[in-house]
């Protein structure tokens, strides 16, 4: 629990949350984990390599999937029975990927040379390059990831048939047309850094149907999205890669925490419609309506600062901003600074929202949150907090014992201490008695805390017994 909370000082909240509720999940999971783990790693043992010191030397041929780990890390535990089954599927599935794992606590020096900061941290090793895997830690997610890294950063589309299964198949699409170029260059660059996020196309004009693209200026990068198309102006649009990251998401989205996480990225504004998908009300659907309809019709206007989207359910958003947001209602988020906006009145129509999302832009709209000092040691107390109540309500007879002990302790030594205080006051009356008339009941008193002094030593000795038990249930923690 400290290490999270030492984790959270140091992380700007989105991350922060993230890592929060993945611990929420971890006690279920260690369990389940172990046991699977025990159940798998004798079958499929060799599809998961284990790394050593020799790895270094070795690995230049292959393209390497790697789990870096330490043994007492919880969400380490919980991967790896993941891991094991990331390893039979790529090795069934006659990838090429080589899958492994490597305690980063014995090789350090090798782990902190691949940049390994923290536990478990997956990387696509690829040559010179290393590619971060920050997604859902689940054997599809992964799987994804590491055949669309592993492959070439920039695949070429031979046909129109193949363009249209893929137009078919991914929901945003970057594809580069025209012959051999600056530009191409420029895009296989681009891709070869951003292929961790998207895929990347490449194909002649004349591949592409006329009936998606009129172009009028060749060679050029378009992305398919939203199904339309946009195409990248150097002049207008700035780099090529800041481009790509703006425009690889849909113009709304379904967001949950992860998209959130990696909406932060590019430093945009996300403007979410907070609903419950269970119960859809026509507020709700409303509400969902009006974002869904900003991110298309005002689109030009917007879609520069702004991620449309919505969310189900506000447990999400409520320990972001650590408050609690009505259901439905409208957001907006800075995910780089981490303040949010809220509408002072009720959304009731496309102009009202349009004139609170200038509004936020202009700098106008009242902003909540944020990343400054005081918001930091809030955000520590409200996730301390949350651990404890996670922690109660998934076991409560496990929390009552590791709370319930030191908390004992703490008001043992308070108990201690102040009587001690008490002590010192008597002291002084008693100095002060002996100046003074001496008075029989004062006498009385004296005695009767002498008497507790007598018994102080055998109270410290249980205080500390207890408080080695605790020391050991925290290494057991
Ligand atoms: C969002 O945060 C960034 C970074 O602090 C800041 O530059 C930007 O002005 C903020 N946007 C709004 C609309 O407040």
């Amino acid at each position: 629990m400290l290490r999270s909370i030492l984790l959270l000082l140091a992380f700007p909240v989105l991350r922060c949350s993230l890592a929060k509720m993945a611990e929420m999940k971890e006690m279920k999971a260690l369990t389940y984990g172990v046991i699977t783990t025990i159940l798998l790693s004798s079958a499929v043992f060799a599809l998961v390599e284990d790394l050593d010191d020799t790895f270094k030397d070795n690995r230049m041929d292959d393209v390497w999937l790697v789990d870096f780990y330490a043994p007492w890390c919880g969400y380490c535990k919980k991967l790896e029975p993941i891991w094991y089954e990331v390893g039979a599927e790529l090795k069934n599935s006659g990838s090429p990927v080589r899958v492994g794992k490597m305690d980063a606590t014995a090789y350090s020096g090798m782990a902190s040379e691949f940049g390994v900061r923290g536990y478990p941290t997956i990387k696509l090793l690829k040559g010179e390059l290393a590619y971060n895997y920050k997604g859902p830690r689940t054997k599809d997610d992964i799987i994804e990831f590491a055949n669309r890294v592993a492959g070439p950063s920039v695949r070429s589309l031979p046909s129109r048939q193949m363009f249209e299964h893929v137009l078919k198949r991914h929901n945003v699409l970057f594809v580069y047309i025209g012959g051999e170029s600056l530009l191409k260059e420029k895009y296989i660059d681009v891709a070869s850094e951003l292929i961790v996020y998207t895929y990347f196309f490449s194909a002649s004009e004349d591949i592409i149907p006329e009936q998606y693209v009129t172009l009028s200026e060749l060679p050029c990068v378009v992305v398919f999205k939203d199904g339309t198309y946009f195409t990248y102006d150097e002049y207008e649009d700035g780099s090529l890669a800041s481009w790509v990251n703006r425009e690889r998401f849909q113009g709304y989205l379904q967001i949950d925490g992860f998209t959130l996480y990696e909406l932060g990225e590019t430093g945009k504004l996300v403007a979410i419609a907070v609903i419950d998908e269970k119960v859809s009300t026509e507020e709700s659907l409303r509400l969902k309506s009006l974002i869904q309809r900003v991110s298309t019709e005002y689109r030009d206007n917007f879609y520069r600062d702004f991620q449309f989207g919505h969310m189900d359910g506000n447990d999400y958003i409520n320990s972001l901003i650590m408050g609690e947001v009505a259901v439905p209602s409208v957001i907006v988020l800075n995910t780089s600074n981490e303040q949010y906006f809220l509408p002072s009145e009720p959304m009731e129509s496309l102009e009202q929202l349009i004139s609170f999302i200038r509004s936020v832009l202009d700098g106008t709209a009242q902003a909540y949150g944020g990343d400054g000092f005081f918001h930091r040691l809030k955000r520590v107390a409200y996730d301390a907090r949350s651990t404890i109540m996670s922690v109660f309500r998934s076991s409560p007879v496990l929390a009552c014992f590791l709370f319930g002990l030191p908390l004992g302790v703490i008001s043992l030594m308070c108990y201690g201490i102040c009587t001690a205080e008490s002590d010192d006051d008597v002291e002084l009356i008693k100095q002060e008695g002996q100046t003074d008339e001496e008075d029989e009941e004062e006498d009385e008193d004296v005695r009767r805390h002498l008497a507790a002094q007598l018994k102080g030593p055998g109270e410290g000795d249980e205080i500390e017994e207890l408080e080695e038990k605790s020391a050991a249930e925290k290494k057991l923690d």
